[in-house]
């Protein structure tokens, strides 16, 4: 099916300029020359893949049709028309939600690229949804956001092994979502209404892990005041995530082994047994048949362990899911921070998509709610974005096409070798990784100049993020 777009504008000559040039294109083009007709036909045909608005027009203005449709439909695309020049009214028109704008007169081009942006992007957003009602019919993974095909072999992991008891062990790097994995398959089995419990094993100092896990009688030793019940007692009937099991010592690994093993473990300084009914899941982020090689962690333990493995991907490597965790953060921080983010734009989804993520999930979910407030229109922009993500591989980009004789010649060429000096240190700040006087002695140039051109730059606030 054509996408369907409505052009508003109450310019007859221009209107049908515009509806002739979208027809050339494919597109099928219903129009309306004031507001009163275009909320009209909205509200009979609507809604539309995307609407070109006018913003001056007698009568209801563009503004108050745009209002009047996001109220009705926050998701409805709306590009707005300017005035060349009218700055102004265009970032005001996308604080109020609308998705990007053109001027008037138009260059094909930017109408043609404005239009498939805002294709792209209504694309996306119905991928997400339709993804999401999937995944949720036949399993709860709420909060586990997903659709490549790594993923989804996770999730058909975690579908198996949430019927059994069996150990799961999880690994992956950090950020990746493991304790996430984990409370899926708690949450998920029939022990769901029982406790979960988590141990993060490389944050207990040596010393207390066994009476953490196991408990301890009064007098068990010196501050053993009373007795006290481990967190394998807590867990009956549930389940106890051994997070980061990696970093526990070799003596430990033995009482847990046993416990695997015979399901039984006794409380420090008591001789008696206890019989716990405990799903054991364990996580970490080193390798550990590496460990196990390396004789840092014991081989039979490994074994016991390590009966179904679930590895996650680094998120460099599912890219493909970006938009959709993009989707869900967006969700989460709104309600959090009584934002109303609707979409973000194409080059910062493009940056997003580029950059390599080392913390994964976690950095993704740091810099979304970032950008979510501090972005004060209905868009996360690529300014929203921190200063590295936005300069990624920013190379000098000659701007001689799209130089548009606005100023003169003198004015033109200064914007451009503004932009390439910026560039230039930038990519010195990079490769010293920010120390001034470093950067300073490979442009030879003086501290103090370094300084003052990072300032005229905007590059001081980059270097304190
Ligand atoms: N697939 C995902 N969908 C939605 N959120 C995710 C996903 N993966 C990770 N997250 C989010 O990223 C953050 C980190 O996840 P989690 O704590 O599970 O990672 P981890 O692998 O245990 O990290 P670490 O090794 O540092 O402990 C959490 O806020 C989690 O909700
Ligand atoms: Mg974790």
């Amino acid at each position: 099916m054509k996408p369907r777009i409505l052009v508003v504008d109450d310019d007859r000559s221009f209107r049908f300029l515009l509806i002739e040039t979208l027809q050339k294109e494919g597109y099928d083009v219903v129009s309306a020359s004031n507001g009163e007709e275009a909320l009209d036909i909205y509200a009979s045909v609507g809604p539309f893949n995307v609407i070109t608005l006018d913003v001056k027009m007698p009568g209801i203005d563009g503004f108050e049709v745009l209002s009047r449709i996001k109220e009705t439909n926050p998701k409805q695309l709306i590009v707005i028309i300017t005035a060349y020049g009218a700055q102004k009214i265009a970032i005001e028109a996308i604080k109020k939600g609308a998705y990007d704008y053109f001027t008037k007169p138009f260059e094909i081009d930017e109408l043609r690229l404005v239009i498939s942006r805002a294709l792209e992007c209504n694309r996306l957003n119905c991928e997400n949804r339709k993804l999401k009602e999937e995944l949720g019919k036949n399993f709860k993974f709420k909060e586990m956001i997903g659709s490549s095909g790594k993923m989804m072999e996770v999730f058909e992991i975690i579908k198996k092994v949430t019927s059994t008891d069996i150990t799961v062990l999880v690994q992956g790097e950090s950020g990746t979502g493991k304790e996430l994995a984990a409370r899926a398959i708690h949450y998920n089995s029939s022990r769901c209404k029982g406790p979960f419990i988590k141990v993060n094993c490389a944050a207990i100092p040596e010393g207390i892990l066994e009476s953490e896990l196991f408990g301890h009688e009064k007098g068990a030793f010196t501050d053993a005041i009373s007795r006290k019940t481990g967190r394998f007692e807590a867990a009956d009937k549930g389940t106890i995530f051994l997070d980061e099991i990696g970093d526990m010592s070799l003596s430990m690994q033995a009482k847990i082994l046993r416990i695997l093993q015979e399901k039984e473990f006794e409380r420090v300084g008591s001789t008696q047994a206890i019989k716990v009914d405990v799903r054991v899941i364990a996580a970490t982020n080193k390798d550990l048949f590496r460990c196990v090689k390396e004789d840092q962690f014991r081989k039979d333990l490994f074994y016991r362990i390590n009966v179904v493995s679930i590895k996650l991907p680094p998120l460099r490597e599912k890219r493909e899911d970006i938009p959709l965790l993009f989707e869900h953060f967006m969700h989460k921080f709104n309600k959090e921070f009584s934002k109303s983010i609707e979409h973000i734009s194409l080059e910062a989804m493009e940056l997003l998509m580029k950059y390599s993520w080392p913390g994964n999930v976690r950095e993704l979910e740091n810099i979304l709610q970032r950008a979510i407030i501090l972005s004060e229109g209905k868009n996360i922009t690529n300014k929203d974005l921190p200063f590295y993500i936005q300069f990624l591989e920013s190379e000098i980009k000659m701007e001689i096409g799209t130089a548009d004789f606005s100023k003169s010649l003198i004015d033109t060429v200064k914007d451009i070798t503004d932009e390439v000096e910026k560039q230039i240190i930038l990519k010195a700040l990079k490769k010293t990784n920010w120390n001034r006087s470093e950067t300073a002695g490979l442009l030879k140039i003086s501290r103090k100049s370094l300084f003052n051109k990072m300032k005229r730059c905007n590059l001081i606030q980059a270097e304190e993020q």
